[in-house]
């Protein structure tokens, strides 16, 4: 994972703020200010060819109605950005609030078995874009790539959504950043 908020203090500095220790101070600040940014938290999962992946992901938001579009932010370094890239497609899973222990089971590469059909444990099946889904998602959003902008550290893939469903009950709870101690961003 890329180091949080970034390696060192990042600029641009606003006019007041003057000197090593303002920019460290103030660069603090921002980070504090954009922790603050409520968030869901999701498991995306990547495919290329037979390679499938899930991960954490909470830099996920719908920027579109027409087409339904999804944007995710995903960094250069992680193996879903290459799956993502090359295999133009991604999913969106949204967990069961009871379910949060599971963000930290796809924090790094995960294990699949394509007999048992898991990723690190957990059942998934395919979607029609053959990306997988994990079957305890409460729904899922099955994108395919229309868009890839370059932001530096991180690229926001942008897909359009070509499947969704609840796979639970409508009025389950949904995870959200506020239910784990871990923080990404700022
Ligand atoms: C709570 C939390 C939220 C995260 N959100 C994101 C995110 O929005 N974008 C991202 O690129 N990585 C995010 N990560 C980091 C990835 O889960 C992590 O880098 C993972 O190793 C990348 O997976 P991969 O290499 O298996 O594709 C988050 C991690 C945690 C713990």
């Amino acid at each position: 994972m890329a180091a949080p908020g970034g390696a060192g203090p990042i600029g641009p500095y606003p006019p007041s703020i003057v000197g090593e220790e303002a920019q460290v101070e103030y660069d603090k600040v921002r980070r504090r200010v954009l922790w603050t940014l409520p968030y869901g938290l999701y498991v995306v999962g990547s495919r290329a060819g037979e390679r499938r992946n899930g991960m954490t992901l909470n830099w996920a938001t719908q920027v579109s109605f027409e087409p339904k579009l999804m944007g995710i932010g995903v960094e250069k370094t992680a193996l879903t950005h290459e799956l993502i890239a090359e295999g133009g497609t991604f999913s969106v899973n949204i967990i069961s609030r009871e379910d949060r222990a599971i963000v930290r089971k796809f924090t790094k590469p995960v294990e699949v078995d394509e007999t048992a059909k898991t990723l690190n444990g957990f059942a998934f099946h395919d979607g029609v874009t053959g990306t997988p889904i994990l079957d305890q998602a409460v729904g899922y959003l099955d994108c395919e790539l229309r868009q890839t902008v370059d932001l530096g550290g991180h690229s926001f893939f942008i897909g359009e959504v070509v499947d969704a469903a609840f796979q639970a009950d409508e009025a389950t709870e949904v995870l959200r950043m506020e239910d784990t101690r871990m923080n990404y961003g700022g």
